[in-house]
């Protein structure tokens, strides 16, 4: 079989770490985990999601990493080829694997996107900030530097102009300049870290920026604990705003509902970043000698903290205590609460331009070490397909990439195109990958190997633990809330996205991306057994 043409490592464990915590800390804390939990009961989604926590986010991680592992020693950094060693060299594995890249390749292609945006809305603080010293700026032609406007329908036009969701190719006139020029620096920014390579590009970078995301967190939640009820209008205390956040609603019939545990578990895959590949991928660049199982329990849990802790804190009671009622109906949706409602109440807060630039340069550091991971797998996969060198790699996912994200720009109106790359990238792949991972865990790479591997250089010892957890709790769990979910909401999802035109072209186009990487994984799996067996004839022949 082909060697790879360079075998990468990290530098260290902390940089492994902070690479993995990077990439799992991300927009999906921020701004998904609260307008979920707010749409989904409240309290009450908390069950579900610390069940999908320690029934499938945990021994998965753990087991991800040591797969990860297991195909890097053997030279394979993707799905496809860690997939394809894992399971004892069969080629269905490895096709699967190939086809699985499509997770973070297709949630990368909208959520450099909305990266974009937090930089942008972060420029724009910024040029609030430096007005009083007369360096002032905005990026918008005829608005005033900073982003302080004079009424809520105020922030949802900044909103709309940002995103061009008011109808398709909005961001193709005039106003586009600006967005669409702070995207082209953000992909430039994660290329060039890919370009760099793991241990100079993404491992540096993630232990740079990893204390800037702490000091933006920091500030902002010393805002939030010392505002208490800042309009001084009833209802909108600091118990208010985390009693929204956090009482339980109509549990009983909250938990019967398919599409809650979907959505719980769902959020847990984004969140983690396992079952997406990025883990796989990272995984697979540790060393033998080095540890994997509390390196994955330690960006698991910094990943919970960041989310439950800090995600669970800083947006929803905020918006709660400045705008009270008016804002609850708009909290569930993740783009409203985190641009439209959030930049609203830092109009109103005291000093508003500085910790509006804290909260979205926050957003935009924790965004780029998460986008950096999802580009990473499918230069691997060009690696292994077909031997390029770095720069070939980066230039090809650099373009497929551009593509995907092109349809996403063009089918602006209400954001069609986005919510269909989010569908099937974050919430319908994960559960696909996630039920292939367990079965080939279970059936294929067996308890010997699994305990083998997580046990080589741990420090901790958890390794009888996990094929039994994954074994009897994760994959029946996985089964039976994907089944439910299949059976009850998929054909009326799908019936709602045909509805949409711009959603069908984006379907085509997903389709044509997931078919591309299909083709490719059976060819290239299909060459390693050709090389294998020319091997094989090779030494019987001396
Ligand atoms: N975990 C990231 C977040 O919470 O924003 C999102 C993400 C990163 C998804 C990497 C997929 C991925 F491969």
């Amino acid at each position: 079989m082909k060697k790879p043409m360079q075998n990468e490592h990290w530098g260290s464990r902390l940089g492994v770490v902070l690479a993995v915590s990077g990439s799992a800390v991300g927009l999906g804390n921020f701004l998904r985990f609260p307008a979920q939990a707010a749409s989904n009961g409240g309290g009450a989604f908390m069950i579900p999601y610390l069940i999908a926590l320690v029934a499938v986010a945990i021994p998965l991680a753990s087991a991800e990493w040591a797969l990860g592992r297991y195909g890097g020693r053997r030279g394979m950094h993707s799905p496809m080829g860690i997939y394809y060693v894992a399971s004892g060299r069969r080629p269905f594995f490895g096709v699967c694997g190939g086809g699985l890249t499509f997770t973070a390749f297709v949630i990368n292609m909208y959520y450099l996107f909305v990266e974009s945006w937090c930089a942008l809305y972060a420029l724009q603080y910024l040029g609030g900030l430096l007005a009083p010293l007369g360096l002032g700026f905005s990026l918008f032609p005829n608005q005033a530097p900073g982003l302080s406007l004079d009424s809520a329908a105020a922030y949802q036009d900044a909103f709309l102009a940002t995103t061009g969701a008011t109808r398709d190719r909005a961001l193709f006139g005039a106003n586009g300049a600006s967005v669409l020029g702070v995207f082209a620096l953000c992909a430039i920014a994660n290329f060039w870290l890919i370009y760099r390579g793991v241990s100079k590009g993404i491992e540096r970078f993630c232990k740079a920026v990893a204390p800037l995301i702490l000091i933006c967190s920091i500030i902002i939640i010393f805002r939030v604990l010392t505002l208490d009820n800042p309009t001084g209008k009833e209802g909108q205390s600091l118990l208010d705003g985390l009693g929204f956040m956090w009482n339980p609603q109509n549990a009983a019939e909250t938990l019967k509902k398919p599409s809650v545990w979907l959505a719980a578990t769902s959020q847990i895959f984004f969140s983690t970043s396992i079952c997406t590949s990025a883990v796989l991928c990272y995984g697979s660049y540790v060393q033998a000698k080095r540890d994997v199982a509390l390196s994955s329990l330690t960006s698991t849990m910094t990943n919970e903290f960041c989310e439950v802790c800090l995600g669970g804190l800083m947006i929803v009671p905020p918006a709660i205590m400045f705008l009270g009622a008016a804002a609850s109906e708009k909290i569930g949706s993740v783009f409203s609460l985190g641009f439209v409602i959030l930049p609203n109440v830092f109009g109103q807060m005291p000093a508003g331009q500085f910790f509006g630039f804290a909260f979205f340069a926050l957003l935009f550091f924790a965004a780029i070490t998460s986008s950096i991971s999802q580009l990473q797998p499918a230069s691997a996969f060009l690696e292994e397909a077909f031997g390029w060198t770095r720069g070939k790699r980066v230039l090809a996912v650099a373009l497929a990439e551009l593509t995907g994200t092109f349809v996403v720009c063009w089918f602006t109106e209400g954001l069609v195109a986005l919510d269909a790359f989010d569908f099937w990238s974050a919430n319908f792949m994960p559960f696909l990958c996630a039920l292939v991972q367990t079965t080939l865990i279970v059936f294929f790479l067996g308890r010997k190997k699994l305990r083998d591997e997580l046990d080589s250089g741990a420090i901790i010892k958890t390794s009888k633990y996990v094929f039994p957890a994954i074994a009897f709790v994760s994959l029946p769990y996985l089964a039976i809330v994907f089944g439910f979910w299949l059976y009850g909401e998929f054909v009326n999802k799908c019936k709602e996205f045909a509805a949409k035109p711009g959603s069908l072209t984006s379907e085509i186009f997903l389709l044509a991306v997931f078919a591309a990487l299909v083709i490719v994984s059976i060819f290239t799996v299909l060459r390693w057994k050709r090389e294998e067996r020319l091997g094989k004839e090779k030494g019987a022949n001396l």
